[in-house]
């Protein structure tokens, strides 16, 4: 799949943050000073890994680590086996805990959509959404922190993960109780899943789409919404993020065109940080722009394509320090 696409040496990207001291892997792990450098081993498979040896990379801002392509399936085992203690370290960073968060929902959105169960998929994410929640809205995480710490591939999973974060972020920020991010979270996970029925190639391809595949991609909010508007599991606005994330207050969205009001609170959310979210990660076309340039192309949207108030707060997470 995408998300974990090899790089050029066969290895994959994994959080620094699931490792544990008291933890056996079980995979040879590798190590990048930077983008550029060339992989060198870290860890063998039998070793527990030297957190001595990270700590200066840390400081660096150095926070991925990488394993071979083969050893994906073992990596996932260990997540499913590990997440729960991980999480419940509380002397560990609430960071560090949102790129272990983001890594288990990765791997498990990254099974769940390519099965197609739409119960099992709700399911999970409830389960995962809930999770979430409890992570960042009780605890203070700067977002350029969690944004440091997630992946930032182009995979309709990873997507999902972190477009569910900053959900819970931006809605903490303006207030939301917790009944209301967590079911924010979960509409975050499942924003897209529409996407799950649209041409793969269409989704990844790397230049400019002609009117027929941009056709297509526009059918996505409304697959999503006929796939769960029938479930009595879901509210009204978790049904909205899905079926308006792509309306703008101008009525130049999709797929209906809406206006201001008619377009739900938490769809005018999700609007914003998904698109900020696409924006920061990597495309088959060009490379992530830095948290300013995002910024600043949201910018161009304000109060027109996009809700001012909510737009105002998310530049002032985006910036704060
Ligand atoms: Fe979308």
């Amino acid at each position: 799949m995408l998300a974990t696409e090899p790089t050029t040496d066969g290895l994959i990207p994994i959080s620094m943050a699931t490792l544990s001291p008291r933890s056996l892997l079980g995979i040879d792990i590798y190590l990048r000073a930077n983008a550029h450098s060339p992989s060198v081993l870290f860890c063998r498979a039998n070793e527990y890994p030297d957190f001595e040896r990270l700590l200066p990379l840390v400081s660096q801002g150095v926070n991925k680590l990488f394993i071979d392509a083969a050893d994906r399936g073992k990596y996932q085992q260990y997540l499913r086996e590990n997440w729960t203690d991980l999480l419940a370290d509380e002397s560990s960073p609430v960071a560090n805990r949102a790129a272990i968060m983001s890594e288990v929902i990765r791997d498990v959105l990254n099974e769940e959509f390519s099965l197609g169960n739409t119960d099992s998929v709700v399911a999970v994410s409830q389960r995962l959404g809930n999770v979430t929640c409890d992570l960042l809205s009780d605890q203070s995480i700067i977002a350029q922190q969690l944004c440091n710490v997630l992946h930032h591939d182009y995979a309709t999973f990873t997507h999902c993960t972190n477009v569910s974060m900053y959900c819970v972020l931006l809605g903490r920020a303006l207030g939301y109780c917790k009944s209301d991010l967590k079911e924010l979270a979960v509409g975050g996970l499942l924003h897209d899943l529409g996407k799950l029925q649209i041409d793969e190639r269409i989704l990844t391809k790397p230049g400019k789409l002609d009117d027929f595949e941009f056709r297509e991609i526009m059918k996505h909010p409304g697959i999503g919404f006929a796939l769960l508007v029938e479930r009595d599991d879901l509210s009204f606005g978790q049904l909205m993020m899905t079926y308006q994330h792509h309306e703008r207050l101008d009525g130049s969205g999709y797929p209906v065109g809406c206006l201001k009001d008619e377009i739900h609170p938490w769809a005018k959310l999700c609007a914003i940080v998904d698109v900020y979210e696409a924006l920061t990660s990597h495309r088959p076309y060009r490379n992530p722009m830095s948290p300013k340039t995002a910024l600043a192309v949201l910018d161009k949207g304000y109060g027109t394509e996009f809700d001012k108030e909510m737009l105002q707060c998310w530049r002032k997470l985006i910036n704060s320090r």
